[in-house]
């Protein structure tokens, strides 16, 4: 094993009891499609960008999944495909045994608790002018919570949990008094306060100073762990992962090409994107972590149209000429947990 993959090991005994059954699911994501149409030019039609271009997983209770890949891949509009925020294109989202778009009202109410999200940029998530009081009161007026004790309860319990402390200290203050640090842990107990199901973390630590990078995720696991959380964290850096361990997804211009247990993922990577991907990778509190690397060398391909067969087939090494360049690769089963699509493992 080499010092970077032992790095990358997860130094924490992550909770391996997820059971990752069919009654267990808590989300499954089937063949979805998110394409934007490109604007028309007069009359001719300019075509769609395929963000999210046919992705299945399922998510398990209390299971936490990491979704890796470059910048543009498509994470965000995955994520914000499963947070309602966008219409699928095509395929299905069901969250508790309910397809999320077909929630309407109440009900749409409904899955907007119980799923948080966490976003890249902890002060653009919060209304400057707003307290931290009233940006976390908002919520929970929204959804009905009238009694002033239960939200002042409810409030002090989240913030303790973020650790800011004293909390009286800290209600009072404006998004702009805190640190980034501070500002993300609001943001993440403002996610926290209505006790959702699954929290969706989008790149939570890339505009934060290293020093706190690792803080922050502890946090989240922590939470994740107390409250039996599922999480789905995107990151484009693969060495923070292990912080989230238990599966890995490796997305590539809009499609998932290997998913992985975290630890088979990092001794023993399939796909050749996968494998340039891992080299490329630092440490996440080495202050070189907020720049993306070229992996490998060339350009992710266009997203309007994109190339037939495999989508990395201009930039792989390995390429089987005839075959990688016509043939879309389907998913191939290595071992458990390991799953790749790509030729070489046909
Ligand atoms: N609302 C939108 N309208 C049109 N195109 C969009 C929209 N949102 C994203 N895209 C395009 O979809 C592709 C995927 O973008 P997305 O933001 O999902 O990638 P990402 O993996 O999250 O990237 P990053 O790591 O930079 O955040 C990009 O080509 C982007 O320009
Ligand atoms: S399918 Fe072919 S081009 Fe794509 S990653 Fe595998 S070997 Fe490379
Ligand atoms: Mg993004």
């Amino acid at each position: 094993m080499t010092k970077k993959q032992k790095d990358l090991q997860s130094p924490i005994d992550f909770q391996g009891n997820v059971e990752k059954n069919s009654q267990n699911v808590l989300l499954s994501v089937q063949n979805l499609r998110v394409w934007f149409e490109l604007r028309h030019l007069g009359f001719g039609h300019a075509g769609y960008v395929h963000a999210v271009d046919g992705v299945s997983f399922d998510l398990h209770n209390r299971e936490a999944i990491a979704i890796v890949g470059e910048s543009g891949c498509g994470k965000s509009s995955l994520m914000k495909t499963i947070l309602a925020l966008y219409k699928p294109t095509k395929g299905d989202i069901i969250f508790d045994d309910k397809n999320i778009n077909q929630l309407k009202g109440e009900s749409k109410m409904w899955y907007r608790s119980k799923v948080g999200f966490i976003q890249q940029d902890p002060y653009g998530a919060m209304a400057p002018f707003m307290s931290i009081q009233r940006i976390l009161e908002e919520p929970l007026i929204i959804n009905g919570v009238k009694d002033k004790t239960q939200c002042v309860d409810r409030i002090h319990k989240v913030l303790n949990e973020v650790k800011m402390e004293p909390v009286e200290e800290f209600l009072p203050k404006f998004p702009h008094m805190l640190s980034g640090g501070q500002q993300q842990r609001i943001v993440i107990a403002r996610a926290m306060i209505l006790q959702p199901k699954l929290l969706v973390a989008d790149e939570p630590v890339s505009m934060l100073d290293a020093s706190v990078r690792v803080e922050i995720l502890k946090l989240l696991r922590g939470l994740q762990e107390i409250h039996g959380l599922a999480v789905i964290y995107v990151t484009h850096d693969l060495s923070t992962v292990r912080y989230f361990s238990d599966r890995v997804f490796v997305m590539y211009a809009g499609k998932i090409i290997e998913k992985s247990e975290v630890n088979l993922l990092v001794n023993d990577p399939l796909h050749p994107y996968t494998q340039a991907l891992l080299e490329a990778t630092s440490e996440p509190d080495s202050a070189n972590a907020k720049i993306m690397k070229q992996i490998p060398p060339g350009e992710p391909p266009s997203l309007v149209n994109p190339p037939a067969g495999c989508r990395f087939h201009l930039r792989c090494p390995y390429i089987i000429k005839g075959v990688c360049d016509v043939k879309e690769p389907p998913e191939f089963i290595k071992e458990e947990n390991h799953i790749v699509s790509c030729w070489l493992y046909e």
